[in-house]
């Protein structure tokens, strides 16, 4: 699935005619997302990330609502396309480190950690990623998954894992060069610098996508077993720089 960077968000929305209406659901069947049906014909499955207090970080219920919401747009004959934002904020500034910092090798790899974020890529309706503010991480590697990516002027796209002693674990190092070229995606992946949508989309390049995502995501499992890792997970939970040893 091609990633296209940089169109404005406003253009995204104009051509549904958005008009709310919750889509039918039982009360507090959601926590971390709030998902509607939009549009004059109400034809646009519209789920939003809501997780304010940590910039929609995808933690694991959230990462399961929105397959539940995949799985209930999917299923709709009333709807044609899927719409996927965050707030002015965040889309989603990534996985969730607080609940990722004390897992082990063996609980990633075994379990397969993060295996089922990829449902967005298999969904068969056109989805669509609107994004504004962080899309940092697996955040990035989310609005990736989507076939088009809408993203407004705020927005600013990162891979900065390697700041904390890992790599990214969701298609970053794959549909990340496929979206801006090697050179731009090496720069990103190996600094954790950020860029804008518009420099994104200077960059952008076409090549097609492969193993390599199975690859990746063994090799994030991998950085499990480093002291490096814990250590740059628990730096930014207790709000301080990580002292990497290269261990
Ligand atoms: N996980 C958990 N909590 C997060 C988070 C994350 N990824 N990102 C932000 N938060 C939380 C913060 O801990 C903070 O919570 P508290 O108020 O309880 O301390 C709250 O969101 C607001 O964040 P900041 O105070 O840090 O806000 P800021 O404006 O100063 O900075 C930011 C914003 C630059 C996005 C910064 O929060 C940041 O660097 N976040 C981490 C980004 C990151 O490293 N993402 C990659 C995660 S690893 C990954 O995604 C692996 C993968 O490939 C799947």
């Amino acid at each position: 699935m091609a990633a296209l960077f940089c169109r404005s968000a406003g253009g995204l929305l104009r051509p549904f005619r958005l008009v709310p209406c919750m889509v039918a659901a039982g009360p507090g069947q959601y926590q971390y997302i709030l998902v509607e049906k939009k549009g004059e014909h109400q034809n646009v499955g519209f789920i939003q990330l809501h997780r304010p207090k940590a910039l929609n970080a995808l933690c694991d219920g959230l990462m399961i609502e929105v397959g539940r919401a995949l799985d209930q747009f999917e299923a709709d004959s009333q709807i044609g396309a899927i719409v996927i934002t965050g707030s002015d904020r965040a889309f989603a500034a990534g996985a969730d480190i607080k609940e990722m910092q004390n897992r082990t090798f063996q609980e990633c790899y075994g379990g397969n950690f993060l295996a089922h974020w990829n449902k967005v890529s298999l969904v068969k309706k056109p989805v669509i990623a609107a994004v504004n503010g962080f899309a940092l991480g697996g955040g990035c590697e989310f609005a990736m998954m989507c076939d088009i990516i809408y993203a407004g002027e705020k927005a600013q796209f990162g891979q900065p894992e390697i700041l904390l002693g890992t790599i990214p674990g969701s298609g970053g190092t794959q549909r990340l060069t496929r979206a801006v070229g090697k050179s731009l995606a090496m720069e990103m992946v190996l600094t954790g610098d950020r860029v804008s949508a518009q420099e994104a989309k200077q960059a952008a390049y076409e090549l097609t996508l492969a193993e390599g995502c199975r690859l990746e995501k063994r090799l994030f499992h991998s950085t499990f077993a480093t002291e490096d890792r814990k250590e740059g997970m628990t730096a930014f939970v207790e709000k301080r720089k990580a002292d990497f040893k290269d261990k």
